[in-house]
This record gives C-alpha cells, sequence and structure tokens, in this order.
C-alpha cells in the first residue's frame, strides 16, 4: 500500500485507503488511529459519516506527520451550491481539525429526477466553491464521488480544474466497466467504494470467490481488493477488526491471471447498494 499514483494535477496518493463509512463517531477515533498504525495513510471520510472529528482526532493520535497522510472527505448533499459548498469545506476543516484536505468530492451529483434542468447548473456552482478553496490551497486535488461519464461531460462544460478522482462503487457482481474505463481513459484516476461489496453482499461468500480464494492462499476479500488494485482502481476497504485492516494490505504477493480477473468480472449481482446515481433523491 506504500506504492502511489499520481493525479492528474501531479499530487501523489497511496494505492490503497482506509475507508470509514458506518464506522460509528465512538468507534472511529481508534479505528483510524489503528489503521495508520498498520500502515494505511489514505483516510476517507465524509460530512454525511458524522465522524469526521473523531477520524481528526484519530489522526493526531496517530502522531504520524500530517504531510506524509492522504486525508479525503466529501461534500453531503445539503450542502450543495457555491454559497453552501464553501462553508462545507470550512466546517470539513474545523471538524477535522485540519488546515487542508488532500482530496474532497461532492459525495453524489445533483440529479435531474432532484432538480429537473437545474440540477448540472447546482453541480457547476459546488465545483466553482471547490475550485476556490484549490486555489487557496485548503484542497491540494478535486474529485467527484457517484458521479457517471454524463455528469462529466456536463460538468466539464463549466469546470476550470478537471477532476482529479472519481470514487464509484466497484466490487464483483458490480464491476462498472464502461464507467471505469470512461473515467481511465480522462485520467481520472477511480476509487471503489464498498470493494468487499459492502452491507448485505455475498461478495466474500460466493462459491468462485471463495475456489479463487482457495486457489491463491489468500481469502475472498484479499481477492476482490486485487481485482480493484489490477483494474488501476483504489479500494477503500473498511474494518474496525485490526487484524482485518492489515488482511485489506496484504495484496502485493500475488497476481490474478487474465483469466481469473475475467471471471470475476463476469459474476451476477451479488448484492451490495448497486446505487443508480440518477435515481437516488437523497
Ligand atoms: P468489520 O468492520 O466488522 O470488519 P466494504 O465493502 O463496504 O468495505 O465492506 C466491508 C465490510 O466487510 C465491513 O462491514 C467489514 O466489517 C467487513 N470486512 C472488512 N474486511 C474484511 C475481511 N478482510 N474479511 C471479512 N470481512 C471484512
Amino acid at each position: 500500500i506504500n506504492s502511489i499514483y499520481h493525479l492528474n494535477n501531479g499530487v501523489k496518493i497511496p494505492c490503497v485507503g482506509y475507508g470509514t463509512f458506518r464506522t460509528p463517531a465512538d468507534v472511529a477515533e481508534k479505528a483510524v488511529a489503528d489503521a495508520i498504525d498498520v500502515g494505511y495513510r489514505l483516510i476517507d471520510t465524509a460530512a454525511v459519516y458524522g465522524n469526521e472529528e473523531a477520524v481528526g482526532k484519530g489522526i493526531k493520535d496517530s502522531g504520524i506527520d500530517r504531510h506524509r497522510l492522504f486525508i479525503t472527505s466529501k461534500l453531503w448533499n445539503d450542502h450543495r451550491g457555491y454559497e453552501k459548498a464553501k462553508q462545507a469545506i470550512d466546517e470539513t476543516l474545523q471538524r477535522m481539525q485540519l488546515d487542508y484536505l488532500d482530496l474532497y468530492l461532492i459525495h453524489w451529483p445533483a440529479n435531474q429526477k432532484q432538480f429537473g434542468t437545474r440540477a448540472a447548473e447546482i453541480n457547476a456552482e459546488t465545483w466553482r466553491a471547490m475550485e476556490e478553496a484549490y486555489h487557496e490551497g485548503k484542497i491540494r486535488a478535486l474529485g467527484l464521488s457517484n458521479f457517471m461519464p454524463h455528469h462529466i461531460v456536463d460538468l466539464m462544460r463549466t469546470a476550470e480544474v478537471a477532476p482529479a478522482v472519481d470514487q464509484i462503487e466497484v466490487h464483483p457482481g458490480w464491476p462498472h466497466v464502461e464507467e471505469v474505463k470512461y473515467l481511465q481513459a480522462h485520467n481520472i484516476l477511480v476509487e471503489g467504494w464498498a470493494p468487499l461489496g459492502g452491507q448485505g453482499a455475498k461478495v466474500m461468500t460466493n462459491k468462485t470467490m471463495l475456489q479463487l480464494a482457495d486457489k491463491y492462499g489468500k481469502t475472498a476479500a484479499q481477492i476482490s481488493l486485487r481485482w480493484l488494485i489490477q483494474r488501476g482502481v483504489l479500494p477503500l476497504p473498511k474494518s474496525t477488526h485490526r487484524e482485518r485492516m492489515v488482511q485489506n494490505t496484504q495484496l502485493f504477493d500475488f497476481e490474478l491471471s487474465d483469466e481469473d480477473m475475467k471471471k470475476i468480472e463476469a459474476l451476477p449481482s451479488l448484492g451490495g447498494q448497486c446505487a443508480d446515481p440518477d435515481d437516488v433523491d437523497f
């Protein structure tokens, strides 16, 4: 996990991160300090997770220099638009007790179902506020989450700073093949949320995944994460258990064959959120 990617603005990012979705505030501080202790340098949170303050404390507790860490947070949907987005960035920095974020994402695109023809304009206004914060040095890289190619086409009509990252749901049974291809062709690094399938998914009990685990002498979780890495997708696994945190970093002593990569890509849906960003109404 100490290998790095270079984002399209030259900023370096570790190739595996630690996710904190559904990690309650009362456990997040210790979990984040543990994650940093076992070697994670990229920590991913979001305003809506309700744990930014605890994550910030975990970062302080780790004792690792701030500049050696890569910290991401995300703008929640109730702070879309120029003024509110500016406020959201300052509030996140305040809650996390940080001077700057390494990466800041729009958590979900405003969609047409919610906003009709104004959706694209709202995303553009949010982005404009983020660009200002970027130029002010409050954020080192700007990105998106759950944006599909057509949302990005819309955003690029007015954006001055190109998005460096798009964080989308990617796991076995939900491979997003075309979207990943599009993003990578446009020099946007793809991060995968719920890389183990998220809540309720059957990725880790799926027969094919277990057979592959057996074949490579790894766990199904490691097979899933390695599959993302070999696609150039940055996985953000989460666990509050230290031994699983460690397991989820042990991904660099084996390689899936092309045939096995395809086998995983071809798996039918195994559950998970399988969110359609144009259909959500939050
Ligand atoms: P826990 O925190 O109890 O370890 P996601 O795909 O959203 O990252 O889902 C990860 C879920 O799977 C979490 O609920 C986490 O629970 C669990 N998990 C994380 N790593 C592993 C692992 N290596 N083996 C089994 N379960 C894992």
